[in-house]
């Protein structure tokens, strides 16, 4: 690849004051003082873009990991020059991680067009940082390819296997019902996330990973190879290669990769996958890069078509490291081949079709099912649409009870975050199992910017009671790693206006997934007067424009869900 003015390597993108040759000169000599010879300095540039960070447990080993790509490069003839941006650990992130994508996003754009650069290695994991680096590399639209962190391996706790975070949930909800003490949850900490990598189930993360792969952002097979299997590093060595073949190859750049057919195979994926509600904010947020709309009826017409055919945890059994032994991304891509647009380029030179024809015929069945024999015959996600979700709302049907699928319910309300805190466990609560909980105000355009919060806890009286699972409504979001009987994403959201946020205790809800509904059955007239009313009207939660810095550009910028959450001026090609 070449940049605008021709040049590779390090006269890529001189400065000309007038004399370019000084620039180079300069840039030359500044490079020499990290210890290059002047031989290295002639070669075209891999950037090496990652995301490790003292904030981001599943990036630990990435130091290792670009050591491997560095000598892929090297092996190739290019130079390998890495550099950090801006890393999401995502348990670590206030108020939200999602916040801070779009942060991220520009931080790779940017530094992949300032920097002389000539092809890339994007390398990240944690549920943002996948999403962040495509959505850059989209805006950059220079040669790119992805390698993940893999999944973490899974550890275990008097015989039980354990992964972050289905398993986080699991023993947390035994120790608020009171069925595991202090100690033994204390013991159960320091065994959940025992190794380098991502979540260890099918959360936001792995997902993200294996709609990378079938974008054909990355090499087959490498969306789940174990975080610590040598497999991984010798994936990141065969990355190393392949970007130094991106090198002038103008027709393998992300927007000839990323096309709509890739985008709709990808859809295809995460409903076979029963993959996180949160990929289909990221997916949308990568395509809106490159002017490709995702929309909502067309999930579900493809979810009418596409089975559940992985058996993973959170809805299933198994766990990541199960799903490579299993035969991994190719495997599912096989099973998918007649679904999907067979002739999507990939970053390697070959197409999807030529990936699956290569693949081990090999599956194993636990984890992997025929097409025929699925694990549910519909797709894991499905988006609904009523008087309080005019955009949509997503429900993660895969993870939910089909027993609590056509349902009417009375409305307990929580206007805030804090509303919610303060009285979920309150002994007074008015609450039954047939309720609908509905949190309002934790939208992307809450002051709370969009918090996985959607997976209300169930009331701790009926908790205790032993209720599992009950209908709750959010324009917030939910980890990828929950589960239960939870509607996300309404759009528009509360605080921006939205018609959810007039909703109040006691109005009667009607859920239908068959229909695809979600509406308020209250008159239209009774929504207006509320809607008239200043205190409790619309937009009541809405987040005051911060005086300065970046909560003030994410408050004026930021898009609804079912626009990816992305901001205005990053959308398109431009
Ligand atoms: Fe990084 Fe779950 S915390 S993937
Ligand atoms: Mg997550």
């Amino acid at each position: 690849m070449t940049s605008d003015d021709g040049e590779t390597g390090l006269r890529r993108g001189l400065t000309n004051y007038g004399d370019r040759e000084f620039s180079a000169y300069l840039r030359r000599s500044f490079a020499s003082s990290m210890g290059y010879g002047s031989e290295m300095l002639d070669k075209p540039i891999v950037g090496i873009c990652h995301s490790a960070s003292g904030f981001n447990n599943c990036h630990r080993h990435f130091p290792e990991l670009i050591e491997a790509v560095k000598r892929g490069v090297l092996a190739a003839g290019a130079l390998p020059i890495e550099f950090p941006t801006i890393s999401l650990g995502e348990v670590f992130l206030s108020p939200t991680s999602l916040k801070y994508r779009n942060l991220m996003s520009m931080d790779v754009e940017e530094m992949a067009r300032a920097q002389p650069i000539d092809a890339l290695v994007l390398l990240g994991g944690c549920d943002k940082t996948v999403p962040a680096q495509l959505m850059g590399a989209a805006s950059a639209d220079i040669p790119a390819i992805q390698l993940v962190a893999g999944p973490m391996s899974t550890g275990r706790h008097r015989g039980e296997r354990l992964g972050a975070c289905t398993d986080c949930r699991r023993f947390w909800a035994k120790f608020r019902a009171g069925q595991i003490d202090a100690e033994e949850i204390g013991a159960v900490e320091q065994r959940l996330a025992s190794t380098a990598g991502t979540c260890a189930v099918m959360g936001t993360a792995s997902t993200m990973a294996a709609l990378a792969e079938t974008l054909g952002m990355m090499p087959a097979g490498a969306a789940a190879i174990p975080a610590v299997d040598s497999d991984r590093l010798r994936m990141a060595e065969q990355t190393g290669r392949i970007a130094v073949g991106l090198i002038g190859a103008a027709d393998r750049r992300p927007s000839r990769i990323m096309t709509p057919e890739a985008v709709e195979n990808a859809l295809r994926v995460l409903l076979a996958l029963g993959g996180s509600t949160n990929a289909i904010i990221h997916l949308t947020a990568i395509a809106g890069r490159l002017d490709i709309p995702v929309d909502l009826a067309r999930l579900n017409a493809l979810s009418d078509s596409t089975p559940v055919l992985v058996d993973l945890k959170p809805t299933g059994a198994g766990y990541m490291e199960d799903l490579h032994a299993a035969g991994g991304m190719p495997a599912i891509l096989r099973e998918l081949r007649h679904l999907l647009h067979l002739d999507c380029l990939t970053v390697t030179g070959e197409t999807l079709g030529d990936r699956i024809a290569a693949a081990d015929p090999w599956v194993d069945r636990a984890f992997i099912r025929p097409f025929a024999e699925p694990v549910r015959e519909t797709g894991g996600l499905v988006a609904l649409f009523g008087n309080i979700a005019p955009r949509g709302a997503i429900l993660k049907r895969s993870a939910a009870d089909p027993a609590l699928f056509e349902r009417e319910g009375r409305a307990v309300v929580f206007t805030s975050l804090e509303d919610l805190a303060a009285r979920i466990d309150d002994p007074d609560l008015d609450v039954t199992e047939e309720d609908f909980l509905i949190l309002q105000n934790a939208g992307p355009t809450s002051a709370a910017a969009m918090p996985e919060a959607g997976y209300l806890p169930i009331p701790a009286k009926l908790a205790r009671a032993g209720v599992r699972d009950m209908i709750r409504i959010s324009d917030a979001r939910m980890s990828g790693t929950a589960y239960g009987t939870i509607v996300l994403h309404v759009a528009p959201d509360a605080a921006s206006g939205g018609p959810f946020g007039l909703v109040r205790d006691g109005d009667r809800i009607r859920l239908s997934v068959e229909d695809r509904k979600l509406e308020l059955l209250v008159d239209a007239a009774e929504l207006a007067r509320r809607a008239a009313a200043p205190a409790s009207g619309p937009g009541a939660g809405a987040a005051a424009t911060p005086a300065r810095g970046y909560s003030r550009l994410y408050q004026e910028q930021i898009l609804q869900a079912d626009e990816g959450c992305d901001f205005g001026f990053l959308k398109g090609t431009g």
